[in-house]
């Protein structure tokens, strides 16, 4: 591990991405979210982004000098057919 604070700040918990990794990948010109999520699985944990798609936008709105409000935020997919609670939950006895 390299000296760089930012490797130690975790942007996503669920999926363990810092800061660091973030901003590499806007400094290499990838500014849309939707495109970093599908490089580092931000916003693909248990919280589905709660946590880490806001703090995403944060970033890049710093890093490009927009407004968060400008940053596209990934529409939330919700299942395609009905799924069991007990499926979400965890539980074993639902198919
Ligand atoms: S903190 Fe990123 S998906 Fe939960």
């Amino acid at each position: 591990m390299s000296d760089d604070p930012r490797e130690r700040i975790i942007i996503c918990r669920c999926n363990d991405v810092t800061q660091k990794e973030i901003e590499d990948l806007i400094d290499q010109g990838i500014t849309d979210i939707e495109m970093i999520k599908r490089i580092t699985r931000i916003g693909m944990g248990p919280c589905q982004g709660r946590t880490c798609i806001p703090l995403v936008a944060g970033i890049i709105a710093r890093k490009t000098g927009k407004k968060v409000e400008e940053i596209n935020i990934p529409a939330t997919r919700i299942p395609v057919r009905p799924v069991p609670m007990g499926v979400l939950v965890g539980d074993d006895d639902e198919e």
